[in-house]
């Protein structure tokens, strides 16, 4: 019997709801494998503020560092809007992926047949789309120091090490070799010395991998390029910021942002949550879209747990669902078969394991 420590952190407004469902979807998948998954949870966010006074209680950190993964749902909401920075949801999830590590955050991007409709762009241009955001995680303008803001002046500084250009692009070229072999690093080195050094690291790292083919853009042009072709990318490699705006863009090529699942890596312990945030307008009504948790936790089995075989049955149950016509709100419009609540989304996935 195969069995692994899931550290799970359900978080903020929808967090809990969609968490459920991919831990349903992971207990189905147990039922029929010789595997067992072991869940402790723990505090992040505003869920973390307001019973410890802390986003992110030291618990958590220890708690994550001890298990084999992190499931993770989404932080945040109004509520605690107009706390000091350091207590802010966001602070806590930040200092999270800083403590652990995990320096690489992977943001796939397609586009299920099914949904092709559902999509804001025209079907010619989305049919086929199927790229990956590589974006750095646990540097850039997010951590850069000094930072400060006053009653009239504020900035904050973008700023990368070379080691760590040179470690998230060897992450994106590895990912190319697996996929076409293509990788369009994107930044603003028109403008910013930060972006210089960016671009020639990556021409540098190239050279160890000199079967995939390199390509730079300016990241005002990739974000026109995202929705005029999106299928020219095969790996978009790109830093902290960049990566935050590019993958929220992405998303809705896929029809919307409730299907798209993340890995963070690069450090001892992965962590795997949906790309959106924790949707506080319509947490607790059981209307959200479980699909880009359900397919975190598929993409947890594939880069956390090596269990390849089970990754792809969850990849399929999600498509097999899709076509079957099941949605959830999100998708409605489109032509749907049945508009469903989270937690039946979540039982047909299951059931379609
Ligand atoms: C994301 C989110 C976070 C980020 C926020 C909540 C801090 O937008 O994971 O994309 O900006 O990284
Ligand atoms: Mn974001």
């Amino acid at each position: 019997m195969r069995s692994y420590d899931i550290a799970v952190i359900k978080g903020d407004g929808i967090g809990p709801e969609i968490v459920d469902e991919a831990i349903k979807v992971l207990d189905a998948l147990s039922l029929k494998d010789d595997i067992k998954f072991n869940y402790k949870e723990y505090l992040m966010g505003g869920a973390a503020y307001d019973a410890t006074g802390d986003p992110l209680p030291q618990e958590t950190i220890d708690g994550a560092l001890k298990s084999d993964a992190v499931l993770f749902g989404s932080i945040g909401g109004y509520k605690w809007d107009g706390l000091p920075r350091e207590k802010r949801p966001e602070s806590g999830l930040l200092r999270f992926r800083s403590a652990l590590g995990v320096f690489a955050n992977l943001r796939p991007v397609k586009i299920y047949d099914e949904l092709v409709e559902a999509s804001t762009l025209k079907r010619e241009v989305v049919e086929g789309v199927d790229l990956m955001v590589v974006r750095e995680l646990t540097g850039g303008i997010y951590f850069g120091k000094p930072r400060e803001k006053s009653a009239d002046k504020a900035y904050n500084t973008m700023i990368y090490t070379k080691e760590e250009i040179k470690r998230i692009a060897k992450i994106a070229f590895e990912i190319a070799m697996k996929r076409e072999k293509r990788v369009c690093s994107v930044d603003k080195s028109n403008v910013l010395e930060v972006s210089q050094l960016w671009r020639e690291t990556a021409e540098e790292v190239a050279k160890e991998y000199p079967e995939v083919e390199l390509t730079h853009m300016y990241v005002d042009n990739a974000s026109m390029q995202l929705v005029r072709d999106p299928r020219q990318f095969d790996v978009i490699l790109t830093g902290n910021i960049f990566g935050d705006i590019l993958s929220d863009e992405a998303s809705m090529i896929s029809g919307s942002i409730g299907l798209l699942p993340s890995a963070s890596i690069g450090g001892k312990i992965g962590v795997y949550e949906p790309i959106h945030g924790s949707a506080p307008d319509i947490a607790g009504q059981g209307i959200a879209n479980p699909i880009a948790t359900i397919s975190s936790a598929a993409m947890m089995l594939r880069y956390s747990l090596n269990e390849i075989e089970l990754a792809d049955k969850i990849d399929s149950a999600i498509a097999k669902t899709l076509h079957q016509g099941y949605v959830t709100g999100d998708l409605a419009k489109y032509g749907a078969k049945k508009v469903c609540s989270t937690s039946e989304l979540g039982d047909i996935i299951a059931g379609n394991l």
